[in-house]
């Protein structure tokens, strides 16, 4: 899937909290989006999942206008996690993750043993599976946000979007899902873009990163690329360093 924006902007109070124009997420490529708070990153993302509408702009998913497609085709195509989790009352977790089977049911097309595979593989892939029959709103926020990642990959769209997965999740969980989503970018050629908000975290695992500053692109390029520009200082305004790590030479942030 190649998602392509072109002129995109967002108004919000009379200023533009977006203004891009040209970005295209190329298929198969792994991105990371990073920027300060407030920087247009989750207006960006709910742009290309379409959850909002831009103000001006267009959008192509691979041939086609990103408008035209129907809901069903577009989950087919794309799985996006909000960076706020929306309440679900009374669905227990292994509920949940059949919603994301959703695009694969038709009116006719009931509950199909594929279904179930997916579903239980998704448990098993965010260490979810002792969880299934726990109610989702009673569980911390980290098995939360797992949880929801387990019903976008039981999805099985070839491209994620996700906004801030890593949030809630401690810094094993947090590697463990950086992991299991580079995994599906180099073994089944998924295409992620993530947002972010640690440069370590984004270095080692993107192909390319995006930086946005007041809701457009100050960087675009390769997590090696970031080491020999200014990237850090002027998007958080201190003084950090990155060094490159030995073998890998992807950079490592380091406060001065
Ligand atoms: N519905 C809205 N109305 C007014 N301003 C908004 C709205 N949504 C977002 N903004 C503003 O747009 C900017 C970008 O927000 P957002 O995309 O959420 O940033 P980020 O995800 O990078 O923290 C922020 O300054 C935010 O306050
Ligand atoms: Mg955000």
């Amino acid at each position: 899937m190649t998602l392509s924006l072109s002129d995109i902007r967002v108004h919000r109070d009379g200023r533009a909290i977006l203004a891009l124009d040209e970005l295209t997420l190329r298929d198969g490529e792994f991105t990371a989006i990073l920027g300060h708070n407030g920087s247009g990153k989750s207006t960006l993302m709910q742009v290309m999942a379409r959850q909002m509408k831009p103000d001006g702009g267009m959008i192509r998913l691979d041939d086609q206008l990103l408008e035209r497609y129907s809901q069903r085709e577009l989950a087919r195509r794309m799985a996006f996690l909000p960076q706020q989790l929306p309440e679900v009352a009374g669905l227990d977790v292994r509920e949940l993750v059949r919603l994301g089977r959703f695009p694969w049911r038709g009116l006719v097309r009931r509950w199909h043993r594929d279904d179930a595979t997916a579903v239980d593989w998704a448990l098993e892939q965010t260490s979810m599976a002792n969880y299934a029959t726990h109610l989702v709103d009673e569980l911390s926020g980290g098995e939360r946000q797992r949880a929801w990642i387990a019903m976008l990959l039981a999805q099985e769209a070839p491209l994620l979007l996700l906004d801030e997965p890593t949030s809630a999740l401690d810094l094993s969980h947090q590697y463990e899902c950086m992991a299991l989503l580079s995994d599906l970018n180099q073994s089944a050629g998924r295409g992620v873009a993530v947002i972010l908000h640690d440069v370590n975290l984004a270095a080692r695992y993107a192909d390319r990163v995006i930086a946005l500053k007041q809701g457009e692109v100050a960087f675009d390029g390769t997590p090696q690329a970031m080491l020999s520009s200014e990237l850090l200082t002027m998007l958080y305004g201190i003084d950090i360093n990155l060094i490159a790590q030995p073998g890998t030479q992807r950079p490592v942030a380091v406060v001065a």
